[in-house]
């Protein structure tokens, strides 16, 4: 694996390889001193193009946990906003010896532009393009799913089969819903999307996964797992709105309340990405509720992100040093 731009992109093994790895990061997570040495000398650029909160920091945590230098770019404030192009911004930071590159960007597709372009020579992670993709999103999903739902003890070699996950909202304009139902197809977990026919993208009858316009009825099926998705209001205003007649009803419909939490199986439990619109597709009953376990897929993005940083910039290095051990 030489980039993670899409969860397309990983076979079965790769993707539970990455999991494996981060349950073992995971673990040193809990010691006095987290810091692992295994990344030294080596930098980690984080570009970011479009706002973050969790995926930014969660990246930067993890490149500091094992110990590489990271340099901070946000367009906020920078010379993109004097017109530089995404290239003379990314051969800038190569300048610097990017060793990976961590990318958000608003334009779909970005982040493979990057890897082909040559204007890096370091790894690219794509941090969220667009509508497209945002890997490591769903595969600290994943690694939730597999905490919580797989079984006791240690959950690495488990998979995800026959698990049957709702998800919920704005898939239209979700990377987060797109780059799941790829991951969550290629770990065996069965996948139903709910949304209203406005907020589904053509084609989505061609993805591995069920669709249905009633959530009353896919809650009432049983689901291991509901993810609420955020309804993405900047991107629907920027088209022109209209996706939904209003915000109330939205909510009646498609969102997650304290009557649909109850009504879901004991075991269930829920799922959202953030940043979250509280009152909109999902209650404070529901977001605070314990079977929320919204706060934990942030702690366990470090993992997952310091797995992904790891896998890209050490993984073939694994056997020469006792120092890039994770589990030393
Ligand atoms: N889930 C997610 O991508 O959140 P941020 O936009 O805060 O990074």
């Amino acid at each position: 694996m030489k980039h993670l731009l899409s969860t397309g992109d990983l076979s079965r093994t790769e993707a539970v390889r990455i999991l494996d790895t981060a349950g073992q990061m995971a673990a040193t997570q809990s010691r006095e001193i987290k810091k692992l040495p295994t990344l030294r000398g080596r930098t980690v650029v984080n570009l970011f193009f479009e706002d973050s909160t969790r995926t930014r920091i969660s990246f930067e945590t993890a490149a500091k946990r094992l110990s590489a230098d990271v340099i901070n770019f946000s367009a906020k404030g920078s010379s993109v906003s004097k017109g530089e192009s995404l290239k003379d911004t990314a051969l800038t930071l190569q300048a610097m010896g990017a060793d990976a590159v961590v990318i958000r960007h608003h334009a779909s597709g970005a982040p493979h532009t990057l890897a082909a372009s040559g204007w890096t020579s370091g790894a690219v992670v794509n941090a969220g393009d667009g509508t497209h993709q945002h890997p490591t999103q769903a595969l600290l999903d994943a690694y939730t799913l597999r905490r919580h739902l797989t079984g006791p003890g240690d959950a690495s070699g488990r998979d995800l089969a026959g698990l049957r996950v709702a998800i919920v909202g704005d898939v239209l304009h979700s990377r987060v819903a797109r780059s799941n139902v790829q991951l969550l197809h290629t770990l065996g977990a069965e996948v139903t999307l709910v949304a209203p026919p406005t907020l589904l993208p053509v084609g989505v009858q061609s993805w591995p996964a069920e669709v249905s316009y009633h959530l009353d009825e896919v809650v009432g099926s049983k689901p291991d797992a509901i993810m609420m998705l955020r309804v993405q209001r900047e991107r629907m205003s920027s088209a022109g709105g209209g996706f939904f007649p209003s915000p109330l009803e939205y909510t009646r419909g498609y969102g997650l309340d304290a009557r649909r939490l109850a009504a879901l199986p004991e075991h269930a439990i829920v799922l959202h990405p953030g940043p979250m619109n509280r009152g909109l597709e999902i209650s404070a009953d529901a977001a605070d509720s314990p079977r929320a376990v919204i706060v934990e897929q942030v702690a366990n993005g470090v993992a997952v992100r310091m797995a992904v940083l790891y896998l890209l910039l050490a993984g073939e290095q694994r056997h020469d040093s006792d120092e890039t051990k994770v589990d030393q």
